[in-house]
């Protein structure tokens, strides 16, 4: 029988990497925690017409990147490409902007955008992502960025950038399109980017084609344009990222690949990833809660690639693979067949009482068991036989230091909350 494959280009973890994969998803959860955001636990398909109108139908991930397909009731449905649509659904639909604000939450999760696969490029992919809701303040700007910044820190991470913009306001950005309009509509294009450009001119900035980028090398950059206001609330942001010695460039030409972005917007870049360098990615999207129908409030947030900053901090050799990272405090190995059940009893009372164990199951040699409890990684082990039944003690090793040292079976737990 032939095997059966994952689909093309999906990402999946399996012990023993799949740890790493955990630890760097906690740590980003956690620094999205200790600023004060709760969980958002959201579906994973939404109405297609949700990212149509949220992410905007010039970006690629709308018009050729999402897995969208009719449900058995004749409905679009569409595998969430992005999560920032779907919480300011879920934030109008369950009136929660009607609380106090700014409403703060962390989602994380699988995305899937059909993209061609590549080294740090998936069609499923993860994300951990933060949105502030109802407050236009650069203070939280910088808390927004201050979050990844802190998570990436955390891991060990040190060779990536931050690049920052503003896509100014309303007024800012009105004034920048006139301009922009007037100096593409002089450019010799073909029909599919002059419609994109009508879309979303700034669409062009993000252009990979060579002939497009010297196209747009002397077109007027939105940062020229800022408002007064604008201008004021960006130089805030970076006057605070300074003060938090969080180093940045400003980048005048960043185009981010969704439509919904004004003022403040951003991109972590690693040095380390080649083509797929960007590790996460966020910025202010005042006029998408409207947009959906829901009340004129702003927002902030990012998304962090979990696929990518696990591949940014192996490249980083942050993680010793060759240490089995373990959670296990014990693992027991019975002598013989006749200890097996005592053994099985003990582990389960101990876990019980929250000591993580293992034991040895099957039929091993002795030989066979203690390389078992070498790989499992655990902190201890213990070898349990007829003589260690009736004594009531063990010798407990140190699977570190070798050393052994004897304790009471029946006081086990009391040795690894002291521990
Ligand atoms: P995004 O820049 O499209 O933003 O994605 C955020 C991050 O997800 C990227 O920086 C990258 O690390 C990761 N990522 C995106 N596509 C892929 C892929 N095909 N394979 C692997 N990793 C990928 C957003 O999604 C916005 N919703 C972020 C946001 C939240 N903005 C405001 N709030």
């Amino acid at each position: 029988m032939s095997k059966l494959q994952a689909p093309k280009g999906v990402s999946e973890y399996f012990p023993p990497r799949s740890q790493y994969f955990e630890l760097v998803r906690e740590t980003l959860i956690q620094s999205a925690r200790t600023a004060g955001y709760s969980l958002m636990e959201l579906p994973v398909f939404e109405d297609t017409e949700l990212f149509k109108r949220g992410v905007g139908e010039s970006t690629d991930v709308v018009s050729k990147e999402m897995y969208t397909f009719e449900d058995r009731g004749g409905r679009s449905i569409t595998l969430r490409p992005e999560g920032t649509a779907g919480v300011m659904r879920s934030v109008i639909e369950n009136n929660l902007d009607k609380l106090s604000l700014p409403i703060k939450v962390w989602y994380s999760g699988a995305f899937f955008r059909a993209e061609r696969p590549q080294a740090g490029r998936y069609r499923q992919f993860y994300q951990v992502g933060i949105e502030a809701i109802g407050l236009n303040d650069p203070e939280i700007d910088f808390e927004v960025i201050a979050v990844a910044d802190r998570a990436f820190k955390k891991l060990g991470l040190k060779s990536y950038r931050l690049e920052i913009t503003s896509l100014g306001d309303a007024q800012s950005r009105a004034s920048h399109r006139k301009d922009l309009v007037a100096y593409i509509s002089k450019l010799k294009l073909d029909e599919g980017t002059v419609a994109r450009a009508a879309l979303n001119p700034l669409r062009l900035f993000d252009d990979k084609r060579p002939e497009i980028q010297d196209a747009m090398k002397d077109a007027p950059l939105l940062l020229d344009y800022l408002s007064a206001e604008s201008a004021e609330s960006f130089a805030k942001v970076q006057e605070l990222l300074t003060a938090a010695n969080i180093a940045f460039t400003i980048n005048p030409r960043m185009v981010r690949g969704l439509d919904y972005y004004t003022g403040t917007t951003f991109e972590f870049v690693s040095d380390k990833l080649g083509a797929q360098s960007g590790i996460g990615g966020g910025g202010r999207y005042d006029g998408l809660m409207a947009e959906l129908g829901g009340n004129d409030l702003s927002g902030i947030g990012f998304g962090l690639g979990v696929d990518r900053v696990l591949l940014a901090c192996e490249a980083e050799g942050l993680f010793d693979t060759s240490e089995n990272k373990s959670d296990l405090d014990i693992f027991i190995i019975a002598l013989s067949a006749s200890e097996k059940s005592f053994v099985s009893n003990l582990i389960n009372q101990l876990r019980d009482k929250g000591v993580s164990c293992d034991m040895a199951y099957g039929d091993r040699a002795l030989k066979g068991a203690m390389k078992s409890a070498d790989k499992s990684g655990a902190r201890y082990s213990a070898v349990i036989g007829s003589d260690e039944i009736k004594s009531g003690n063990l010798a407990l090793k140190d699977m570190k230091t070798g050393e052994s040292k004897e304790v009471r079976i029946s006081t086990l737990t009391a040795e690894f909350k002291t521990n």
